[in-house]
């Protein structure tokens, strides 16, 4: 057993420079919900004007929470659990920690199915396979994939398999070294394939879409809580992630500009990528509020019609897989660092065991729409309703107790001053983590439960 309350820090794992620290949290924020979620959450609710209440989230509630959970672990220097618990064995707030822990598997358990659909279309774009199975359209061709009863596993586990041996081997030998290379990479092929869509003759009905709102939609009551639990999710804030990289940060670190640079780094990571996805989605007479087909059924629909579609098709699709697994390593690493500082497990054999219930728990989720078809929860499919409930629910309930401890529990001026915030900001920040961001989160979360 290791000490959990202060001889474990000199011990402790830390990143290598602030660049790889930068790079691995964009890197975690970036993912799935940047392409595949953000696209089919703006195109279902309006384009433009989602964009426009997103950004306000982003800004007033992601960014000081942000600011909160980095702060939260580096004071403690410890995993989720005994950042919440702080030095109290036994304190309640222990559950606090413990909550993140297992939402982090929760998402893992359906993001790797997702993250493996992506990993098949790459290797399906990338052999030129994907073309030629077109016959019937992409439609029943994702259809007839995700009705599989072991395919969507076995490309799950294939997911899991390489994101095990990144965390098992550290966390600036892995995981950091991974986003240095990777993020650098990722970012170039977004921008590029922004540049080549808004050539296609037609792509100025997408911009506009994105762009122009249309303020009669502000009316629309489900497009507030899709913004938060977008907001929730493309930060990836609530799941401890910013706790357990936040303490493997050094003293010299700056939190108020990581965050900022965090934020600022996803929210223009998805803006430049629904640049790529809306004006090809209009271009080509796509529907944008298609769901969460969009990424699989839409785009290679497109990408084979149009030209230069057999080059876009693979760069879309790697883009989309390496994205996502940026992310699974930080939602791996939130269990694992829990496992190694609460239970004493060495790094591999926590990293597997996690692995390994991820994939068992996301069964359901990889079999929804085939084996487990019939089954619906809250009326949903088995992985949407899933995704629903941790994007909306999950995350933004587990970002209140962030605030609560960080606004409440550890109120006042030494909780400013670990964040580095300095002056009538410090209090602009704490302002918002007491009262704004909870009251917001409670309102629009009980709102969305209340209505549906
Ligand atoms: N932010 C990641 C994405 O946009 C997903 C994620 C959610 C990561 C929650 C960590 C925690 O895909």
């Amino acid at each position: 057993m290791t000490d959990r309350a202060g001889g474990q820090r000199s011990e402790r794992e830390q990143w290598a420079s602030q660049t790889g620290f930068v790079l691995a949290t964009i890197g975690s924020a970036v993912g799935l919900g940047n392409i595949w979620r953000f696209a089919y959450v703006a195109g279902e609710n309006g384009g433009a004007v989602f964009l426009l209440v997103y950004l306000v989230f982003v800004a007033a509630i992601g960014v000081p929470l942000v600011i909160a959970e980095l702060t939260l672990g580096r004071r403690s220097g410890a995993d989720a659990v005994s950042a919440f618990e702080a030095g109290e064995p036994g304190s309640l707030w222990r559950f606090a920690g413990w909550l993140p822990v297992a939402g982090c598997v929760y998402i893992l358990s359906y993001y790797t199915v997702i993250a493996g659909w992506a990993v098949k279309y790459f290797l399906g774009a990338a052999t030129g396979a994907l073309w030629e199975e077109a016959e019937a359209g992409y439609g029943a061709f994702f259809e007839g994939f995700i009705a599989e009863p072991f395919e969507p596993i076995a490309w799950q586990a294939v997911m899991l398999v390489i994101a095990v041996a990144v965390v098992s081997a550290g966390v600036a030998k892995g995981i950091e070294r991974l986003n240095l290379w990777l993020m650098p990479l990722l970012a170039l092929i977004v921008v590029a394939l922004a540049a080549f869509a808004v050539t296609l003759p037609g792509s100025g009905a997408g911009l506009a879409f994105l762009f122009a709102p249309d303020v009669s939609q502000f009316g629309n009551p489900r497009l507030y809580v899709a913004a938060l639990g977008q907001a929730f999710f493309s930060i990836g804030v609530g799941m401890a992630i910013f706790i357990t990289y936040g303490g493997y940060m050094t003293r010299r670190q700056p939190i108020p500009a990581s965050a900022l640079i965090i934020v600022a780094g996803d929210t223009l990571f998805a803006i430049v990528a629904g640049i790529a996805i809306f004006p090809t989605v209009f271009a080509l007479g796509g529907d944008p509020a298609a769901g969460p087909r969009l990424a699989f059924i839409t785009l290679p629909q497109i990408f084979i019609e149009m030209p230069g579609g057999r080059l876009i098709g693979p760069a879309f699709f790697f883009l989309l897989s390496a994205a996502a697994l940026t992310s699974i390593v930080s939602l791996m690493e939130v269990p694992v660092a829990t496992l190694i500082g609460r239970l004493g497990l060495g790094r591999r054999p926590a990293t597997v065991l996690i692995g390994g219930v991820s994939l068992a728990v996301g069964v359901p989720s990889a079999l929804s729409y085939g084996v487990l078809a019939d089954v619906t929860l809250l009326g949903l499919p088995v992985l949407d309703a899933v995704d629903f409930l941790g994007s909306n629910v999950l995350l933004p309930v587990a970002g209140l107790l962030v605030a609560l401890a960080m606004g409440w529990r550890f109120a006042g001026r030494t909780v400013i001053a670990e964040a580095g915030l300095a002056g009538a900001l410090g209090h602009v920040w704490l302002w918002l983590i007491k009262i704004v961001v909870p009251a917001a989160i409670v309102l629009i979360v009980v709102r969305s439960l209340t209505a549906s």
